[in-house]
């Protein structure tokens, strides 16, 4: 086994250069939508500009912090500013739909953070509405963008793996704390949408089209406690449309998890290798050509950048990975990821996984899809 914990390349952080164009960003919900705020520092071809709640609390705090944004706690009035041509959306799930649609009314383009929504009118209803006004979308996918998911990533895409025929993912948390902060998350919305969207994300990522969902949930005692409406525990299996295999775990009424696991991990099983992904340890295995299993542990080197100095913390780093990513595509015109109709596709993997563990039994994907208007020819 090798170690790497010197990662050659790696800087030490510094708040990068701004780009000669760059596209102003309004953000709407400051909670999670406040790390974004403050990550821009980190982002080149972006800068904020104004900010939204309707807490006076959450405005007078990112005020403290970022003195020159406009504010408001009126969402028309962040789109109606010529200065924001991103609005980037970070208000609870059962939101995402109504505040999507708007910002594409008002000419914006649109950066979501995950799930993109989580009912099927609202799928619908946002991708007609993208596709009427074309504006561009990009769903805040966060894990795709933590550092040793780029690093999986570019291993996989240079066919360090050979060919892939298993994937698995899963997404674990303890959720007690955030039904306290935020009590929507028990009833407004379900953890299929709002939890494993990162694992589904994952899989369609790398399998590419789903055919089909097998899957079965259960409600935990902690759930429970917290009046959830639907499930807190998912087990996914997913046939893709060219017949590989992945699979979803997801629980978020679980005491803690042992320091052998992560929260979110990606084990991708290819033809000549094996490689998984850790999500927050940051660290990233996979087996070399010798046979060997090398460990890349960028924790301690990456934390400023990912983590605001902590060790862990907030999305800092993959928020501005994704931001950055997103505009400097609408500047170059250049291809984004995950954008409309493949967040909305995700959207159909993860109603079907609610549908099967609700119903106990396999659901297909075209019939979801041609629900929402991405109906395969
Ligand atoms: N890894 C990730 O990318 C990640 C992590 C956590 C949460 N999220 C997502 O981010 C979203 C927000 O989660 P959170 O944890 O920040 O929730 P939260 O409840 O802590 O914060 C939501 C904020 O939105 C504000 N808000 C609600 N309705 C509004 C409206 N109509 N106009 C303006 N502001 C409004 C609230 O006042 C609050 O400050 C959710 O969709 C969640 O799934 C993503």
């Amino acid at each position: 086994m090798s170690f790497i914990t010197h990662i050659p390349g790696i800087q030490p952080f510094q708040p990068a250069e701004p780009a000669p164009v760059q596209k102003g960003v309004g953000v709407v919900g400051l909670h999670e939508g406040r790390t974004l705020l403050l990550a821009m520092n980190r982002v080149a071809h972006a800068r904020p500009v104004a900010a939204c709640d309707l807490s006076d609390e959450k405005l007078a705090a990112a005020r403290r912090e970022l003195p020159d944004l406009f504010f408001t706690a009126d969402y028309d009035e962040l789109l109606a500013r010529p200065d924001v041509d991103i609005v980037a959306i970070y208000t609870p799930d059962q939101q995402h739909g109504e505040h999507i649609e708007r910002a594409f009314a008002a000419g914006k383009d649109v950066l979501c953070t995950k799930p993109l929504v989580n009912s099927l009118p609202d799928a619908a209803r946002i991708l007609a509405a993208g596709r009427a006004a074309k504006r561009q979308l990009m769903v805040g996918q966060s894990t795709r963008f933590f550092e040793p998911f780029l690093r999986q990533r570019r291993d996989f895409e240079a066919g360090a793996f050979g060919e892939l025929e298993l994937a698995d993912a899963h997404y674990i948390h303890r959720m007690d704390w955030f039904y306290e902060k935020s009590p929507w998350a028990a009833t407004e919305t379900d953890w299929v949408y709002l939890g494993l969207s990162h694992p589904l994300d994952l899989l369609r990522w790398y399998l590419g089209p789903i055919e089909s969902v097998s899957a079965c949930g259960q409600r935990s005692a902690l759930g429970a406690r917290f009046g959830v409406r639907g499930f807190d525990i998912y087990t996914v299996n997913v046939r893709a449309a060219d017949g590989r295999l992945g699979r979803a775990l997801g629980h978020y009424g679980c005491h803690e998890l042992p320091r052998a696991r992560n929260c979110i991990e990606l084990v991708l099983y290819g033809s000549r290798g094996t490689s998984l992904a850790q999500y927050h340890d940051m660290r990233y295995l996979h087996t070399a050509p010798d046979g060997s299993e090398v460990v890349e542990d960028s924790l301690y080197a990456l934390r400023h950048y990912y983590f605001n100095s902590e060790v862990h913390g907030m999305h800092y780093g993959e928020f501005a990975n994704y931001l950055e990513h997103f505009a400097s595509a609408l500047i170059q015109g250049t291809p984004h990821s995950p954008g409309l109709e493949e967040g909305v596709e995700v959207f159909c993997l993860m109603e079907a996984a609610r549908r099967s563990a609700e119903s106990g039994a396999p659901v297909a994907l075209q019939p979801l899809l041609e629900q929402v208007g991405l109906g395969r020819g």
